[in-house]
Protein backbone atom coordinates (compact mmCIF):
# COMPACT_ATOMS: atom_id res chain seq x y z
CA UNK A 1 0.00 0.00 0.00
CA UNK A 2 1.37 3.31 -0.71
CA UNK A 3 2.18 5.83 2.15
CA UNK A 4 2.93 9.51 2.54
CA UNK A 5 4.79 11.01 5.06
CA UNK A 6 3.68 14.04 7.12
CA UNK A 7 5.97 16.55 9.01
CA UNK A 8 5.32 19.25 10.47
CA UNK A 9 6.51 23.12 8.06
CA UNK A 10 7.95 24.80 10.93
CA UNK A 11 7.23 23.84 14.93
CA UNK A 12 6.73 27.45 15.78
CA UNK A 13 3.65 27.56 13.59
CA UNK A 14 0.19 26.83 13.88
CA UNK A 15 -0.25 26.03 9.98
CA UNK A 16 1.71 24.24 7.76
CA UNK A 17 2.64 20.53 6.59
CA UNK A 18 5.62 18.63 4.53
CA UNK A 19 4.69 16.04 2.76
CA UNK A 20 7.06 13.32 0.99
CA UNK A 21 5.76 10.19 -0.58
CA UNK A 22 2.84 11.66 -3.35
CA UNK A 23 3.03 9.74 -6.20
CA UNK A 24 0.43 8.67 -8.54
CA UNK A 25 0.30 5.31 -7.25
CA UNK A 26 -0.12 6.98 -3.76
CA UNK A 27 -2.91 9.45 -5.04
CA UNK A 28 -5.16 6.26 -6.23
CA UNK A 29 -4.94 5.42 -3.08
CA UNK A 30 -8.39 6.43 -1.35
CA UNK A 31 -6.38 5.94 2.33
CA UNK A 32 -4.05 8.46 1.06
CA UNK A 33 -6.41 10.94 -0.48
CA UNK A 34 -8.82 11.07 2.73
CA UNK A 35 -4.90 12.00 4.88
CA UNK A 36 -4.53 14.98 2.38
CA UNK A 37 -7.73 16.37 2.40
CA UNK A 38 -8.02 16.61 6.26
CA UNK A 39 -4.08 17.60 6.43
CA UNK A 40 -5.48 20.75 4.41
CA UNK A 41 -8.42 21.05 6.53
CA UNK A 42 -6.22 20.55 9.57
CA UNK A 43 -3.26 22.59 8.46
CA UNK A 44 -3.87 25.01 6.38
CA UNK A 45 -0.95 24.30 4.18
CA UNK A 46 0.99 21.81 2.52
CA UNK A 47 4.39 21.74 1.02
CA UNK A 48 4.80 18.52 -0.99
CA UNK A 49 8.37 17.56 -1.86
CA UNK A 50 9.48 15.45 -5.36
CA UNK A 51 6.35 15.73 -6.86
CA UNK A 52 6.37 14.62 -10.64
CA UNK A 53 5.99 18.01 -12.23
CA UNK A 54 3.67 17.78 -14.96
CA UNK A 55 0.10 19.30 -15.43
CA UNK A 56 -1.47 16.03 -15.13
CA UNK A 57 -0.26 15.13 -12.14
CA UNK A 58 -0.63 18.86 -10.73
CA UNK A 59 -4.32 18.35 -11.46
CA UNK A 60 -4.76 15.31 -9.77
CA UNK A 61 -3.46 16.43 -6.80
CA UNK A 62 -5.74 18.85 -6.88
CA UNK A 63 -8.85 16.96 -7.27
CA UNK A 64 -7.76 15.01 -3.87
CA UNK A 65 -9.44 18.33 -2.43
CA UNK A 66 -12.70 19.34 -4.66
CA UNK A 67 -13.40 19.59 -8.83
CA UNK A 68 -11.78 22.16 -10.19
CA UNK A 69 -13.44 25.33 -11.68
CA UNK A 70 -13.11 27.61 -14.14
CA UNK A 71 -11.10 30.73 -13.20
CA UNK A 72 -13.23 33.68 -12.97
CA UNK A 73 -11.37 36.21 -15.55
CA UNK A 74 -11.74 34.74 -18.86
CA UNK A 75 -8.36 37.15 -20.06
CA UNK A 76 -6.14 35.15 -17.37
CA UNK A 77 -3.66 33.35 -19.19
CA UNK A 78 -4.34 29.48 -19.22
CA UNK A 79 -1.50 26.83 -19.13
CA UNK A 80 -3.93 25.00 -21.70
CA UNK A 81 -7.47 26.26 -22.18
CA UNK A 82 -9.14 23.26 -23.63
CA UNK A 83 -7.78 20.38 -21.86
CA UNK A 84 -6.63 22.13 -18.15
CA UNK A 85 -9.59 23.55 -17.04
CA UNK A 86 -8.64 26.76 -14.70
CA UNK A 87 -5.10 26.08 -14.62
CA UNK A 88 -3.65 29.41 -14.53
CA UNK A 89 -0.04 31.14 -15.38
CA UNK A 90 1.59 33.77 -13.26
CA UNK A 91 4.57 34.53 -15.48
CA UNK A 92 7.31 37.54 -15.79
CA UNK A 93 8.20 39.17 -18.86
CA UNK A 94 7.98 42.50 -20.71
CA UNK A 95 4.45 43.52 -19.82
CA UNK A 96 4.80 42.60 -15.86
CA UNK A 97 4.70 45.20 -13.24
CA UNK A 98 7.67 46.33 -11.66
CA UNK A 99 7.52 47.71 -8.03
CA UNK A 100 11.12 48.80 -6.13
CA UNK A 101 10.81 48.13 -2.55
CA UNK A 102 14.02 49.57 -0.38
CA UNK A 103 15.36 50.69 -3.58
CA UNK A 104 15.27 46.97 -5.09
CA UNK A 105 13.20 46.20 -8.17
CA UNK A 106 10.98 43.47 -8.00
CA UNK A 107 8.78 41.52 -10.58
CA UNK A 108 5.53 39.27 -9.96
CA UNK A 109 5.38 41.09 -6.27
CA UNK A 110 1.79 40.84 -4.77
CA UNK A 111 1.39 42.32 -1.31
CA UNK A 112 -0.85 40.15 1.17
CA UNK A 113 -4.28 38.52 -0.42
CA UNK A 114 -6.36 36.06 -0.43
CA UNK A 115 -7.14 35.00 -4.26
CA UNK A 116 -10.80 35.44 -5.36
CA UNK A 117 -11.39 38.38 -3.06
CA UNK A 118 -12.56 40.49 -5.99
CA UNK A 119 -15.27 37.57 -6.73
CA UNK A 120 -18.53 36.55 -4.91
CA UNK A 121 -17.79 33.01 -5.35
CA UNK A 122 -15.08 31.99 -3.12
CA UNK A 123 -11.97 29.68 -4.38
CA UNK A 124 -11.44 27.03 -1.44
CA UNK A 125 -8.00 26.10 -2.22
CA UNK A 126 -5.24 25.77 -4.68
CA UNK A 127 -1.89 23.98 -6.12
CA UNK A 128 1.04 25.74 -7.01
CA UNK A 129 3.77 24.51 -8.97
CA UNK A 130 7.00 26.63 -9.92
CA UNK A 131 7.95 26.13 -13.86
CA UNK A 132 10.64 28.39 -13.82
CA UNK A 133 12.03 29.01 -10.14
CA UNK A 134 13.54 32.65 -9.78
CA UNK A 135 16.63 32.27 -8.09
CA UNK A 136 16.89 35.89 -7.14
CA UNK A 137 13.79 35.93 -4.93
CA UNK A 138 10.42 35.03 -5.57
CA UNK A 139 9.63 33.35 -2.54
CA UNK A 140 5.64 32.67 -2.16
CA UNK A 141 5.08 33.78 1.72
CA UNK A 142 1.81 32.20 3.56
CA UNK A 143 0.17 33.77 7.08
CA UNK A 144 -2.34 31.72 9.09
CA UNK A 145 -5.78 33.82 9.55
CA UNK A 146 -6.62 31.61 12.83
CA UNK A 147 -3.54 32.73 14.46
CA UNK A 148 -3.69 36.52 13.72
CA UNK A 149 -7.41 36.95 14.33
CA UNK A 150 -6.00 34.47 17.89
CA UNK A 151 -3.40 37.21 18.55
CA UNK A 152 -4.91 40.59 17.91
CA UNK A 153 -5.12 43.39 20.24
CA UNK A 154 -8.42 42.51 21.46
CA UNK A 155 -9.80 45.97 21.35
CA UNK A 156 -8.75 46.05 17.64
CA UNK A 157 -9.62 42.58 16.86
CA UNK A 158 -13.10 43.35 18.03
CA UNK A 159 -13.90 45.94 14.97
CA UNK A 160 -13.67 43.49 12.39
CA UNK A 161 -16.92 42.31 14.20
CA UNK A 162 -19.52 42.95 11.47
CA UNK A 163 -17.38 44.62 9.06
CA UNK A 164 -18.42 43.68 5.29
CA UNK A 165 -15.33 44.61 2.87
CA UNK A 166 -15.40 45.67 -0.60
CA UNK A 167 -13.30 44.39 -3.47
CA UNK A 168 -13.13 45.12 -7.30
CA UNK A 169 -10.40 43.70 -10.01
CA UNK A 170 -8.72 47.50 -10.16
CA UNK A 171 -5.68 45.56 -8.84
CA UNK A 172 -3.39 49.18 -9.24
CA UNK A 173 -0.84 49.75 -6.59
CA UNK A 174 -1.36 53.61 -6.97
CA UNK A 175 -5.04 52.85 -6.23
CA UNK A 176 -4.28 50.58 -3.05
CA UNK A 177 -5.34 51.95 -0.37
CA UNK A 178 -3.12 50.90 2.75
CA UNK A 179 -1.23 47.74 2.93
CA UNK A 180 1.71 48.86 0.89
CA UNK A 181 5.57 48.23 2.19
CA UNK A 182 7.33 51.22 3.50
CA UNK A 183 9.96 52.25 0.67
CA UNK A 184 7.61 51.26 -1.99
CA UNK A 185 7.78 52.72 -5.34
CA UNK A 186 5.92 52.13 -8.53
CA UNK A 187 8.47 51.79 -11.32
CA UNK A 188 6.18 50.36 -13.95
CA UNK A 189 2.46 49.38 -14.37
CA UNK A 190 1.37 46.15 -15.73
CA UNK A 191 0.81 46.66 -19.44
CA UNK A 192 -3.09 45.39 -19.68
CA UNK A 193 -6.12 47.48 -19.24
CA UNK A 194 -7.79 44.70 -16.78
CA UNK A 195 -7.61 47.08 -14.19
CA UNK A 196 -8.26 50.23 -15.89
CA UNK A 197 -11.04 48.42 -16.96
CA UNK A 198 -12.74 47.69 -13.61
CA UNK A 199 -11.63 51.23 -12.42
CA UNK A 200 -15.31 51.61 -10.93
CA UNK A 201 -16.21 47.88 -11.56
CA UNK A 202 -18.52 46.06 -9.85
CA UNK A 203 -17.79 45.44 -6.03
CA UNK A 204 -17.43 41.60 -3.84
CA UNK A 205 -17.95 41.75 -0.16
CA UNK A 206 -16.44 39.79 2.14
CA UNK A 207 -16.75 39.59 5.81
CA UNK A 208 -13.78 40.43 7.52
CA UNK A 209 -14.19 37.69 9.67
CA UNK A 210 -15.62 34.33 9.65
CA UNK A 211 -16.14 31.47 11.48
CA UNK A 212 -15.24 27.75 10.20
CA UNK A 213 -17.51 24.79 10.81
CA UNK A 214 -14.96 23.53 12.96
CA UNK A 215 -15.55 26.72 15.15
CA UNK A 216 -12.33 28.77 14.56
CA UNK A 217 -12.92 32.12 13.75
CA UNK A 218 -10.57 33.43 10.95
CA UNK A 219 -8.97 37.11 10.14
CA UNK A 220 -9.99 37.62 6.63
CA UNK A 221 -9.29 41.38 5.25
CA UNK A 222 -6.35 42.04 2.52
CA UNK A 223 -5.27 45.66 1.36
CA UNK A 224 -5.49 44.26 -2.52
CA UNK A 225 -8.21 45.69 -4.51
CA UNK A 226 -9.93 46.63 -1.41
CA UNK A 227 -12.38 49.57 -2.58
CA UNK A 228 -13.63 50.09 1.56
CA UNK A 229 -16.45 49.05 3.72
CA UNK A 230 -19.88 48.04 2.56
CA UNK A 231 -21.94 51.37 2.77
CA UNK A 232 -18.33 53.56 3.17
CA UNK A 233 -16.30 54.70 1.08
CA UNK A 234 -15.14 57.42 3.09
CA UNK A 235 -11.11 58.50 4.36
CA UNK A 236 -12.61 57.31 7.75
CA UNK A 237 -13.00 53.74 6.52
CA UNK A 238 -10.04 53.51 4.79
CA UNK A 239 -8.24 54.86 8.11
CA UNK A 240 -9.87 52.00 9.77
CA UNK A 241 -9.25 49.04 7.52
CA UNK A 242 -5.35 50.55 7.72
CA UNK A 243 -5.19 50.31 11.30
CA UNK A 244 -6.44 46.62 11.63
CA UNK A 245 -4.38 45.91 8.56
CA UNK A 246 -1.07 47.22 10.41
CA UNK A 247 -2.54 45.15 13.77
CA UNK A 248 -2.62 41.97 11.54
CA UNK A 249 0.70 42.16 9.86
CA UNK A 250 1.96 43.14 13.67
CA UNK A 251 0.87 39.59 14.79
CA UNK A 252 1.30 37.39 11.59
CA UNK A 253 3.79 34.85 11.60
CA UNK A 254 5.10 33.95 8.34
CA UNK A 255 6.21 31.30 6.39
CA UNK A 256 8.09 31.78 3.16
CA UNK A 257 8.52 28.88 0.96
CA UNK A 258 11.69 28.95 -1.22
CA UNK A 259 10.85 27.25 -3.93
CA UNK A 260 12.78 23.47 -5.32
CA UNK A 261 12.22 21.44 -8.02
CA UNK A 262 9.86 18.70 -7.38
CA UNK A 263 7.65 20.96 -5.03
CA UNK A 264 3.64 21.52 -5.58
CA UNK A 265 2.19 23.86 -2.79
CA UNK A 266 -1.55 23.86 -1.97
CA UNK A 267 -2.96 26.17 0.33
CA UNK A 268 -6.70 26.79 1.95
CA UNK A 269 -7.49 29.97 0.55
CA UNK A 270 -10.61 30.36 2.97
CA UNK A 271 -8.23 30.60 6.25
CA UNK A 272 -4.13 31.48 4.70
CA UNK A 273 -3.16 34.69 3.48
CA UNK A 274 -0.66 34.98 0.59
CA UNK A 275 1.84 37.00 -0.52
CA UNK A 276 4.37 37.19 -3.37
CA UNK A 277 7.49 38.63 -2.64
CA UNK A 278 8.75 39.36 -5.79
CA UNK A 279 11.92 38.19 -8.02
CA UNK A 280 14.78 40.16 -9.94
CA UNK A 281 13.05 41.44 -13.29
CA UNK A 282 16.51 40.01 -15.36
CA UNK A 283 15.21 36.43 -14.54
CA UNK A 284 12.23 34.64 -15.92
CA UNK A 285 10.12 33.51 -12.90
CA UNK A 286 6.73 30.85 -14.05
CA UNK A 287 4.42 29.59 -11.84
CA UNK A 288 0.86 27.74 -12.59
CA UNK A 289 -1.78 27.86 -10.22
CA UNK A 290 -4.94 25.29 -10.25
CA UNK A 291 -8.25 26.41 -9.03
CA UNK A 292 -10.55 24.31 -6.28
CA UNK A 293 -13.88 24.63 -6.15
CA UNK A 294 -15.41 24.29 -2.54
CA UNK A 295 -19.08 25.24 -0.57
CA UNK A 296 -17.28 27.85 2.20
CA UNK A 297 -16.83 31.46 2.98
CA UNK A 298 -18.30 32.84 0.07
CA UNK A 299 -19.12 36.58 -0.43
CA UNK A 300 -21.79 38.43 -1.87
CA UNK A 301 -22.16 41.00 -4.63
CA UNK A 302 -22.91 44.83 -3.59
CA UNK A 303 -25.29 45.66 -6.01
CA UNK A 304 -26.90 42.61 -5.48
CA UNK A 305 -27.29 43.77 -1.84
CA UNK A 306 -28.31 47.03 -2.28
CA UNK A 307 -31.23 45.31 -4.68
CA UNK A 308 -32.29 43.55 -2.17
CA UNK A 309 -32.68 46.18 0.59
CA UNK A 310 -34.68 48.06 -2.43
CA UNK A 311 -36.84 45.53 -3.30
FE1 LIG B 1 -2.70 35.00 -5.26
Amino acid sequence: MASIEVQPLDESLSFGARVTGVTREALDDEAVRAKLKSLLEDRGVIVCKNVEQTADMQVKLSKVFGPLKEHPVYTVTRADRDNLPGVIVIASGPESCIVEIDGQPLVTWQPWHFDHAYNNEMMYAAVLRSIKIARDGGRTAFADGIQIYNDMDPAIRAKLEGLNVLYNLDLRYDKQRFGLPKNFRLVKQHDNSLSEENENGRCSVHPAVWTRPTGEKVFRLCPYGCRGIEGDRSDEAFALLAEIWEEAERVMKVYYHEWDEGDMVIWDNTRVLHEATGSNPEEEREIHRTTIKGDLCHGWWEDEAEAETAA
